[in-house]
């Protein structure tokens, strides 16, 4: 496990959410993306080492959603980087986590992903990435 890569932050509206942050940070996002296969919009802030996710829902079934219903708006996931998904994955499965998908699938900002219960972190989701 290497640094914290970024922190997802769910929010209703990307649109304001893009102006809010680009006031906080006193910078704009420096890209957006859709991820379609999780139902999400995506920007990102670079803020030094570490960025900002924001992530809006495409639609009502999309995790984002749920997770809006449920808690409101706010801190998602906390992502960090790693060297070798695989290996990674491997050593947390072994250590009793929880993986929420057993191949690493494709994430935005080029990376490859996987996630962990929050059941067994604590209630943090927490995201493994690797860039590619
Ligand atoms: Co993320």
């Amino acid at each position: 496990m290497k640094n914290v890569e970024h922190i997802g932050i769910a929010v209703k509206s990307l649109e304001a959410s893009n102006e809010l942050f680009s006031k906080l940070l006193n910078r704009q996002p420096y890209k957006q993306e859709s991820v379609e296969s999780e139902g999400v919009n995506t920007s990102f802030f670079q803020n030094g080492e570490t960025k900002i996710e924001l992530l809006e829902a495409t639609n009502p079934d999309s995790p984002i959603a749920k997770f809006i219903e449920k808690k409101g708006e706010g801190i998602h996931h906390i992502a960090f980087e790693v060297e070798d998904i695989i290996a990674e994955m491997e050593r947390m499965k072994s250590e009793g986590f929880i993986l929420l998908n057993e191949t690493p699938k494709r994430g935005a900002d080029n990376k490859l992903v996987c996630f962990l219960h929050p059941k067994g972190t604590n209630g943090v989701l927490i995201e493994l990435c690797q860039s590619i």
